[in-house]
């Protein structure tokens, strides 16, 4: 079949398009021909062997697809041949075809594109996880969201609406202003500026919860908004550097600072609990597609490329011109 593969540990722009042996349908797994598969920037610390996850060499990159079934292994009961499904995988999305573990997939409904389906197996599961699971954010509360515009923070602002939370979202450039004006997002502001500003739309409260998937020089500035009680949810470091705080902040503040890794559920730690998770993520994709179907969330697509040019998409990526998630076609 056709496929990127990733022979050696490599820089992502030096992975070819090639082809990769069919892989073996296994018990418990459900083999998915892939339409659309998800590109983000952990995949380049993965094929570089910075993960800290290491699969098999050679192996086919990839975490995020949408398909439809073609056949399933023994014991599988969530899904049949035909269906049209989501995975978040260990790897293998870069492909044509692919063979999941069964608690990773999750079966689309009608009417929701194959492409929009791509953001719903990391993306908006991180921000529920993140925002639901972790922080408890709850009606009423104030949250900000940094890289508002991007995959994760895009989910989470939306979220974060359907719970009923007033949002303020930080997001550079026009157009990643606008699309969040769009979708009624009650303060949309810059990175420059932003805890002035936070202070101006709070009144000099400060916030309950700030989703932070940027890091770098963004996360010490919003421990400062967090009110007592606050919560900040690290999730990721797109500025590229890995913030560090002293305890003595959190005491003096009464805040908390907690992380959320979604790789926990899906199966990619050093122990492997997918199997023990299942339920409640099942039970978190019901809650998440019931307010797709409410029109509460709308999981967007950036971009689409071919397989062949999967540089170019992650160029897209990395050029941090992305509103919501870029993805190839099979
Ligand atoms: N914890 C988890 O389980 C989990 C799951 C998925 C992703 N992540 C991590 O979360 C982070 C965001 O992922 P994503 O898919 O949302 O990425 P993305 O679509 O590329 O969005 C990242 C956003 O961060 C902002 N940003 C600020 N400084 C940046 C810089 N120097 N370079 C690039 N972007 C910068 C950008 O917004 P502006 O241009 O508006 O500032 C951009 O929209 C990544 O580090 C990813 O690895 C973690």
């Amino acid at each position: 079949m056709r496929a990127v593969v990733c022979e050696d540990w490599c820089d992502y722009d030096d992975l070819t398009v090639g082809t990769a042996p069919v892989p073996d349908l296994v018990p418990g797994g459900v083999r998915i021909r892939i339409e659309y598969a998800g590109v983000s920037f952990a995949t380049t610390l993965v094929v570089a062997g910075k993960y800290q996850r290491k699969p098999p060499l050679p192996f086919v990159p990839g975490t995020e697809v949408a398909g439809t079934v073609l056949e399933c292994g023994d014991g599988v009961s969530r899904c049949k041949p035909g269906d049209r499904v989501l995975a978040a995988v260990d790897w293998g999305g870069y492909a044509e075809q692919m063979v999941a573990r069964e608690a990773n997939v999750h079966v689309v409904p009608d009417g929701l594109p194959l492409d929009a389906a791509v953001a719903l197996c990391i993306s908006y599961p991180t921000s529920f996880g993140g925002l639901c699971w972790r922080a408890n954010l709850a009606m009423g509360e104030t949250v900000l969201v940094h890289g508002a515009a991007g995959g994760v923070g895009l989910a989470a602002v939306e979220i974060a609406m359907a719970v009923g939370a007033r949002v303020i979202a930080v997001a550079n450039g026009d157009e990643k202003q606008a699309i969040l004006r769009e979708r009624g997002v009650d303060h949309v502001i810059a990175t420059d500026g932003f805890r002035e500003k936070v202070d101006e739309i709070t009144g000099g409260d400060g916030l309950d919860v700030v989703y932070d998937p940027v890091g770098g020089p963004v996360s010490r500035p919003s421990i400062s908004c967090l009110r007592p009680g606050g919560r900040l949810v690290t999730i990721g470091y797109a500025a590229g550097e890995i913030p560090s705080i002293t305890f003595n902040v959190l005491l003096v503040k009464n805040i908390s600072v907690m992380g959320f890794n979604w790789g926990e559920y899906v199966g990619w730690s050093p122990v492997d609990r997918r199997e023990q998770y299942a339920d409640a993520v099942a039970e978190m994709m019901e809650t998440l597609l019931g307010w797709w179907q409410d029109g509460k969330v709308q999981p967007t697509v950036h971009a689409a490329f071919d397989l062949a040019d999967f540089r170019d998409a992650m160029r897209e990526v990395r050029g941090r011109r992305a509103i919501g998630r870029v993805v190839l076609t099979l």
